[in-house]
């Protein structure tokens, strides 16, 4: 006799797949976009052009370098340097190389969601920067927050570059950065990157080019689940759609299938219907103004101390301290 046991939900993945699934309307997280494909596809689409985002903050970094750096510096007791989502490094790296070039007494500590580019990142640096203190780790956003408490024998600044918070909705966000502030003191900082609201278009084609490389990220989440989860979605049959809404400052991302289809998830003990033009919406890119930021940061108990812009002010890093 064949004894068929009920699938453990034990997981967050499999929590949040199966509540994702089993809503109406479908969602998934986008922070599941992130495997070794996923780090790959999301690598390429920094590459793309239409992708303005990474081009921008890299012009920020590097053309205030000094600036920034000497923000952080703490002559006395030095400091430790967190990224919060450091992916491949290539942007802190400028400010890297200028704090170890101009005697900074400092640890890099970066932090990702990816073990394969936390992996790759520690791998680099020890090659390319080899007399680098570099603790890295991986782990998710709201898990490591805690840890972080711990950094607080000397000053701290945290960095999330990338416009990574723009992957919260503003509830979320709050939270995060009230979380953040929570394990700063008052000499830490915070070292924020903020994608800023501009021509509906040139946000729109970021998030939709025609080469379908954010397709391919997009639909990453469906091979995920189909490889972890034991899942039959058939990529083919979904449709990458983006839309940008100007008044809100919110691009969202979904997946549309194209025709009525039933998609089993063993692992899950789960079979679900779409019905055809069905979506499952899969990220928010948030879209920022001054305004907007000051607001969170308030919210969150934080402070603007001062802020970088690129030349078209597509982009912003923001210097937030504790109130
Ligand atoms: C990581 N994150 C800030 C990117 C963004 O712009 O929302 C992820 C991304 N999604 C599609 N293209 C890039």
């Amino acid at each position: 006799m064949e004894i068929k046991t009920k699938p453990q939900l034990d997981t967050t993945f499999k929590n949040e797949v199966f509540k994702g699934l089993s809503s109406f309307p479908k969602f998934l997280s986008s922070k599941y976009f992130y495997d070794k494909k996923g780090d790959r596809l999301f690598q390429d689409i920094m590459a793309m052009p239409s992708y303005y985002l990474t081009g921008c903050e890299y012009q920020i970094i590097s053309s205030n370098t000094k600036t920034i750096g000497e923000l952080f510096r703490d002559r006395k007791n030095g400091l430790d340097l967190i990224e919060l989502g450091a992916g491949d490094g290539k942007k802190t790296k400028v400010l890297l190389k200028y704090m170890a070039e101009n005697d900074f007494n400092f640890i890099y500590k970066p932090i990702d969601i990816s073990e394969n580019a936390v992996e790759m990142l520690s791998n680099n640096l020890a090659d390319e920067m080899p007399t680098l203190n570099v603790d890295a780790e991986a782990g998710e956003y709201f898990e490591v927050l805690d840890r972080l408490k711990g950094f607080n024998k000397r000053k701290k600044v945290i960095m999330v570059l990338g416009s990574n918070i723009g992957n919260l909705k503003h509830p979320k966000a709050i939270e995060f950065l009230s979380k953040l502030k929570d394990t700063m003191l008052s000499d830490d900082l915070l070292f924020m990157g903020f994608d800023q609201k501009k021509n509906p278009q040139t946000i729109l084609n970021a998030y939709n080019d025609d080469t379908g490389i954010t397709a391919a990220f997009n639909k990453n989440i469906l091979t995920r689940i189909n490889r972890e989860l034991a899942g039959n979605f058939e990529e083919a049959k979904f449709n990458h759609w983006e839309v940008y809404d100007p008044e809100t400052g919110t691009a969202k991302s979904f997946l549309v299938a194209t025709e009525a289809m039933e998609v089993s998830i063993q692992k899950l003990g789960l079979t679900i219907r779409f019905d055809p033009w069905e979506t499952i919406h899969t990220e928010i890119s948030q879209k920022y103004d001054d305004k907007t930021v000051r607001w969170l940061a308030a919210q969150a108990g934080l402070r603007i101390e001062t802020s970088f812009t690129d030349a078209k002010g597509y982009y912003k890093n923001y210097v937030f301290r504790k109130e």
